[in-house]
């Protein structure tokens, strides 16, 4: 890992939590963000209700980021939410291509590759999320699926790692309570690198990878230590004030 990288620990509470449920768990968070360790950093991706509240906290010892952002910049797309909304609401950040959007709202590759490029022209970084579910695991499509879903992430002409950061998650793992094996995380993550080498040339080397799929904090440390691992994506163990706590200070 590049030296001046640091480790990213971001939360998805998915649709969990009001504005104030949000407000109360980043107040409660606070005096632990207070202590970060420089190597690392914290993102939260509050659902779009519960965004204003969290932006105005003071200090904003944490990134902030939105779930979902539509591909078009505006329009009559009703209940969609763009880009350039979130950057107003406070966002810097917007994860995209979680599986539970892919399987359950139908985001295909098409849909993803132009949401993806809308929210980097918009001026967001993106969380790109890929990963394979257990059918093509076990057919040996490991690396055919991943390179499939990164392959519609747009050109990007420099500083490559400050716009993109990569969530592999298994679907077989998240929100299941299964993890994947440390072996299997290394293999996967050495694939995504290797792709994003082939995709950026030796910018590819510092685009953050996270693990994303049953992180808790019995398990971090484990975790974000290993070969192209540089983060973890968080769900149910990023709601809750004690599991998170130790997840972003305990390794
Ligand atoms: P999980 O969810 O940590 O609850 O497995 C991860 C995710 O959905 O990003």
């Amino acid at each position: 890992m590049d030296a001046n990288m640091k480790k990213l620990i971001a939360a998805n509470w998915k649709m969990h939590k009001t504005g104030m449920e949000a407000h109360k768990l980043l107040s409660e968070l606070d005096p632990f963000l207070n202590t970060l360790p420089t190597d690392r950093e914290v993102a939260i991706f509050p659902p779009f209700t519960a965004l204003a509240a969290c932006a105005n906290i003071s200090p904003k010892r944490f990134q902030l980021g939105a779930q979902n952002c539509h591909y078009a910049k505006e329009g009559a797309f009703t209940g969609e939410i763009s880009a350039n909304m979130l950057k107003c609401a406070g966002c810097s950040k917007v994860l995209l291509g979680h599986s539970e959007r892919r399987t359950l709202f139908h985001e295909d590759d098409v849909i993803l590759g132009k949401k993806a490029s809308t929210a980097l022209e918009e001026g967001l970084g993106i969380v790109f999320c890929i990963g394979e579910t257990l059918t093509e695991r076990e057919a040996g499509r490991l690396r055919s699926v991943l390179a499939r879903q990164l392959a519609v992430l747009p050109e990007i002409a420099t500083d490559v790692s400050s716009h993109i950061c990569i969530a592999y998650e298994p679907v077989w793992a998240i929100g299941t309570g299964k993890v994947a094996g440390l072996h299997e995380i290394v293999e996967a993550h050495e694939i995504v690198r290797n792709l994003l080498l082939a995709r950026y040339g030796s910018d590819g080397k510092s685009v953050r990878i996270l693990y994303g799929g049953g992180v808790k904090a019995n398990n971090t440390g484990e975790i974000i230590n290993l070969e192209n691992v540089d983060g973890v994506l968080v769900g149910n163990a990023s709601m809750n004030i004690d599991t998170f706590g130790k997840i972003i200070l305990d390794w």
